[in-house]
């Protein structure tokens, strides 16, 4: 039975209340969306913004980036860097929103939503690099701000934590996002496709976060909301920062239609996450 003590309309008016990520995150998206971009799009949209310029420049002098010369310039940062790092970078430093030391009800902390959010976006570009199936930059962003709504939710899910699990013991074989809803009116998945939403993103990524627990249900958006979904499986099994609704994480059996990764891919590419998000954990603590 569904809970009336939570006011859903006053959920989703705090969650977008919650700082949001600069301007320059959105205008990025719809550029990797283009298929006939060029280098020079690509600077005049991070560039537009002075002071997200300076503090990419900061990061790609830093110890953990630094090249032979000095990078001056964000064009300077792609010629070194390569294109798919710098819009890494970029992404990763415009989705600082994720950052908090601890996401309560989840039972996130040491960082765990911003770290287990990082393998998430990890997995998911590496598997569009695969399928080719989409721009990587745009399974890479989706894939990392994709339980964004946990930012806003988990301080009532902290009241409602018992009731939920309950629910969901209550009822074999369901998802955690469906206890969400039972319970709290509403899931992190929805909550947050109305955050990214609210923040200008491209309508493919809010649908793709919308449906990361239901890819099937994502319409024209599902083969980005696939690779979420799958990228989110992966994350799960790298270990060590998942929260209390990755114990009842269940993979949409229809998956491997759509995306071709084998038995042995799966594996490797747990393994392959596990690395590369330890050494960018390594580059952000050096830099
Ligand atoms: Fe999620």
């Amino acid at each position: 039975m569904a809970s009336q003590r939570f006011d859903v309309d006053q959920i989703v008016k705090q969650a977008k209340q919650l700082p949001s990520p600069p301007l320059v995150l959105a205008r990025l998206m719809s550029l990797m969306n283009q298929p006939n971009r060029s280098r020079a799009d690509l600077v005049r949209v991070i560039e537009v913004d002075a002071a997200f310029t300076a503090e990419i420049l900061r990061v790609v002098n830093s110890a953990a980036y630094r090249r032979a010369r000095r990078i001056r310039s964000v064009g300077d940062a792609i010629a070194l860097l390569g294109e798919a790092e710098l819009v890494r970078i970029v992404v990763r430093r415009a989705s600082a929103v994720l950052s908090l030391p601890e996401v309560p009800g989840y039972g996130l902390e040491d960082f765990g939503l911003w770290r287990n959010s990082l393998r998430i976006a990890l997995a998911a570009d590496a598997i569009a690099w695969q399928t080719g199936a989409l721009p990587s930059a745009v399974a890479y962003t989706a894939g990392l701000i994709c339980d964004v709504g946990k930012l806003a939710l988990g301080a009532y899910l902290a009241e409602a934590v018992d009731e939920v699990m309950d629910w969901q013991l209550a009822n074999p074989g369901s998802q955690w996002v469906e206890a969400e809803r039972a319970v709290l009116g509403l899931d992190h998945a929805e909550l947050g496709a109305l955050m990214v939403e609210d923040w200008g993103l491209p309508e493919e990524i809010v649908e793709a976060v919308r449906y990361h627990h239901r890819p099937r249900h994502a319409g024209d958006a599902s083969m980005l909301a696939y690779h979420v979904h799958v990228a989110d499986a992966v994350a799960s099994m790298v270990g060590g920062v998942q929260g209390i609704d990755g114990l009842w994480y269940s993979l949409d059996p229809y998956w491997s239609e759509l995306i071709d990764l084998g038995a042995n891919q799966f594996d490797s590419l747990v393994d392959d996450v596990r690395g590369m998000s330890e050494a960018v954990e390594q580059q952000l603590k050096a830099g």
